[in-house]
């Protein structure tokens, strides 16, 4: 009797038809009011239910692409350099900003359009995930509805969508993966299940840029991670060494907090700008993990000596509650936070090198992605490597290393030419979504 009324239950649901998002929701709707309370500190400071999802690549991975065209409607016919270009709808909703963009199959951009919840996480100490929902529900229709204007595309004229579905805040995901397999189910369209991860990555490759071709090296350093892959192919990537704890743009959000700088969107652009009037020879910082002679990254205890500087520089100038270290300070230990930063890169990055030419895994070039390869102190100090050791150094403009929808859409269009497409009908998004495998001889 219990199971013929569960699959009564479950019946009507699951022949539930897959709605599109309305086109245009009222900002009002902002859910606000859907905020536990109970997650806030009795001061009302601090947010405890804000997101850290570091990956470190010890999960054990298999994602893969499969040899032909999964579940959904196949590319038709198969892609070659040849095939007429199309244009491709790319969505990307995994964390906080709602992102959308048209591409031409040949990967020019025709438009981007992208709402930004800097303001609204602002005072949380981090992105808080029924916020971020909220304002992907209410932004994704016109955000949508831009990118396609704005390209001068009308959706019946798509010739394939993209979605990030993973990894990312799960509630998240499904917004954006939602609108954009509506899309693709209203107009029979090819869908493509993006991997957040191999977008970024994947944007290395993104014409005008030099062809980059596989296999390469690829360290992907961002909010939520900090790995350095080897690539074969689309869908082939080996995790070679990845963060003990934090991912880098995390350090870079945690210091710009601790020396008051505009958080929201990220800290990073803030930190790198006051660094450029300090000195990192005034505040002295350790560079991590020099005992550990392998590929790993660890930036929790450059965060804490970070801390401490911090609060001995204030203690040093009588600086009180609630004020500012002089200007001048704050740049120096920007700058030092920076440049330790760097050197840990460097050295970890250079370490993965030297396996990779002693192994002849012919393997010479680097490339860097993700929110932080928009630094140019990263970005200068890692192509100085690539020099010295006869390397070629790519990563994408700076503009398009952090989240955007251009990644998305491209990457659709990496495994559409690959003759890989998903189920528009499915409606699975991933929080965690297993990526590239660890490396089975064991880490670099
Ligand atoms: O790739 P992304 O947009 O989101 C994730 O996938 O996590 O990366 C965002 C991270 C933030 O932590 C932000 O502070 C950092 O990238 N970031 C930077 C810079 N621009 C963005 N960190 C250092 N310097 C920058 N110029
Ligand atoms: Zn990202």
């Amino acid at each position: 009797m219990l199971p013929l009324l569960l699959l009564l239950l479950l019946l009507p649901m699951r022949s539930l038809p897959l709605r599109l998002l309305p086109l245009h929701l009222p900002a009002s709707q902002l859910p606000t009011r859907h905020l536990p309370s109970r997650l806030y500190s009795s001061s009302g400071a601090q947010w405890r239910g804000v997101v850290k999802a570091v990956d470190n690549g010890k999960h054990k991975h298999t994602y893969a692409y499969p040899s032909s065209a999964l579940s959904g409607l196949p590319f038709p016919p198969p892609y070659s350099a040849s095939s007429p270009p199309f244009f491709v709808l790319g969505v990307e909703t995994s964390c906080d900003d709602t992102c959308a963009a048209v591409l031409l199959s040949d990967g020019t951009v025709l438009s981007e359009a992208k709402a930004s919840q800097t303001d609204l996480h602002e005072g949380y100490g981090g992105v808080v995930p029924n916020l971020a929902k909220g304002a992907h529900e209410a932004a994704i229709g016109p955000v949508i509805a831009r990118a396609l204007a704005d390209a001068g595309v009308a959706a019946a004229e798509l010739g394939a969508v993209a979605a990030t579905v993973g990894p990312g805040l799960e509630i998240c995901l499904r917004v954006g993966a939602r609108a954009a397999r509506g899309i693709a189910a209203e107009h029979g369209l090819p869908f493509a299940a993006v991997h957040h991860l191999e977008a970024h990555i994947l944007m290395s490759r993104l014409p005008p840029a030099a062809e980059v071709t596989f296999p390469f090296l690829a360290l992907l350093v961002s909010g939520g991670h900090c790995q350095l892959l080897r690539c074969g192919g689309l869908g082939r990537c080996e995790v070679v060494g990845g963060t003990l704890d934090d991912s880098l743009g995390e350090a870079y959000d945690k210091v710009a907090r601790m020396l008051g700088l505009p958080v929201g969107g990220g800290g990073g652009p803030a930190v790198e700008e006051l660094a450029l009037e300090g000195d990192h020879r005034n505040v002295k910082l350790p560079v991590p993990m020099q005992q550990r002679k392998d590929c790993d990254f660890s930036f929790a205890g450059l965060k804490n000596a970070f801390r401490m500087a911090n609060g001995r520089a204030r203690e040093l100038r009588g600086v009180g509650e609630g004020e500012e270290l002089p200007r001048l300070d704050r740049a120096d230990l920007a700058a030092s936070f920076q440049w330790s930063a760097v050197r840990h890169l460097e050295q970890r990055v250079g370490r993965a090198m030297g396996r990779c030419e002693e192994e002849g895994a012919g393997i010479d070039r680097l490339v860097v992605v993700g929110g932080v390869a928009a630094n140019a102190a990263v970005r200068g100090a890692l192509e100085r490597l690539c020099g010295e050791r006869g390397w070629q150094f790519s990563a994408p403009e700076p503009r398009l290393c952090t989240d955007n929808g251009v990644m998305a859409a491209w990457a659709g269009i990496e495994k559409l030419r690959a003759g890989v497409s998903d189920d528009a009908g499915a409606d699975e998004v991933f929080a965690r979504y297993p990526f590239a495998r660890p490396r089975e001889e064991g880490p670099l």
